[in-house]
């Protein structure tokens, strides 16, 4: 399981938490968000999300 942030406003999708507020299970891998899903803080897509290592 990895993190990924968002580089524009630095919110963190947690693949291990998912998102079960917007109907994304736990475990959900960001690969297999859809290709339209946008970060839920400041709407950017998603290749405005990188590996978060910290
Ligand atoms: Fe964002």
């Amino acid at each position: 399981m990895d993190k990924w942030i968002c580089v524009i406003c630095g919110y963190i999708y947690d693949e291990a938490l998912g998102m079960p507020d917007h109907g994304i299970a736990p475990g959900t891998k960001f690969t297999e968000l859809p290709d339209d899903w946008v970060c839920p803080e400041c709407g950017s897509p998603k290749d405005s999300f990188e590996i978060y290592t910290g």
